[in-house]
């Protein structure tokens, strides 16, 4: 087993149910122009938060961690008309290569992209008495997820949806001592996580064009 076949099998099954999307191929030929690295998620895991946001109902989705917009479009392609997705980004460049592939997209009227740091915008939004969203989409430093987590808590409706990306690292999550900071920052989640009474979590082990790694889905208790 292999990164070249788990990479040939995301190809070969996405190509089959997924498709060709002009608009998606773009955003990511964007990105790359821009020089942003390319951590999106493939296009097979955009798909399942796309179809995970129709499978709940989503009208209003928050992301952390934007990059340049491909997972925002998939999950704003999900929402009703008059939906709304809040996407945190840290960096104005990235925002910049966001914002425009969401205008070609035809989403603007539904994303607000927020430009910061996350924790400081979850505080903002928080401050602000935002309604609550239906799902959270938690993709950007790991080493901050725990904070993330309790934060997006309090953001989150009741029978809420929160996924978690990036939680398996290679395997680096079952050690304790690993040098890797986003594992570590997982571990500590999965605890917070694991003693939350409020909700209740499984973990999915991925593999595919992005190596191998995993996603929490987490289910705020009604
Ligand atoms: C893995 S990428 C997001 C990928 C994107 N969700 C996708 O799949 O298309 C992580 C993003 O988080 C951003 N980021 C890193 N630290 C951040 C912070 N403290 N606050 C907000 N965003 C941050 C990075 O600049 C990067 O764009």
């Amino acid at each position: 087993m292999s990164l070249e076949l788990w990479d040939a099998v995301d190809r070969y099954t996405a190509g089959l149910l997924v498709g060709e999307d002009e608009v998606l191929e773009q955003a990511l030929a964007a990105s790359n122009e821009a020089g942003l690295p390319a951590i999106a998620v493939s296009p097979n895991q955009g798909k399942l938060l796309h179809l995970l946001a129709r499978i709940h109902g989503a009208s209003r989705i928050l992301e952390l961690g934007t990059l340049g917009g491909f997972s925002t479009i998939w999950m704003a392609r999900a929402l009703p008309p008059e939906g709304r997705l809040v996407t945190l980004e840290l960096n104005p460049a990235y925002a910049a290569v966001a914002e425009r592939s969401i205008e070609l997209a035809g989403l603007s009227e539904l994303v607000q992209i927020r430009i910061g740091p996350a924790g400081e915008s979850l505080r903002a939004l928080l401050q602000e008495g935002t309604e609550r969203f239906d799902l959270v989409f938690i993709d950007a430093d790991k080493q901050s997820t725990p904070e993330y987590f309790e934060l997006v808590l309090e953001l989150c409706r009741p029978g809420g949806l929160i996924l978690v990306d990036n939680v398996v690292r290679d395997g680096a999550v079952v050690d304790p001592a690993t040098a890797d900071a986003g594992a570590q920052g997982m571990r500590r989640f999965l605890e917070l996580a694991a003693a939350e009474p409020r909700v209740t979590a499984t973990t999915i082990q991925t593999v595919g064009s992005k190596g191998y790694d995993g996603f929490v889905l987490a289910l705020l208790e009604p």
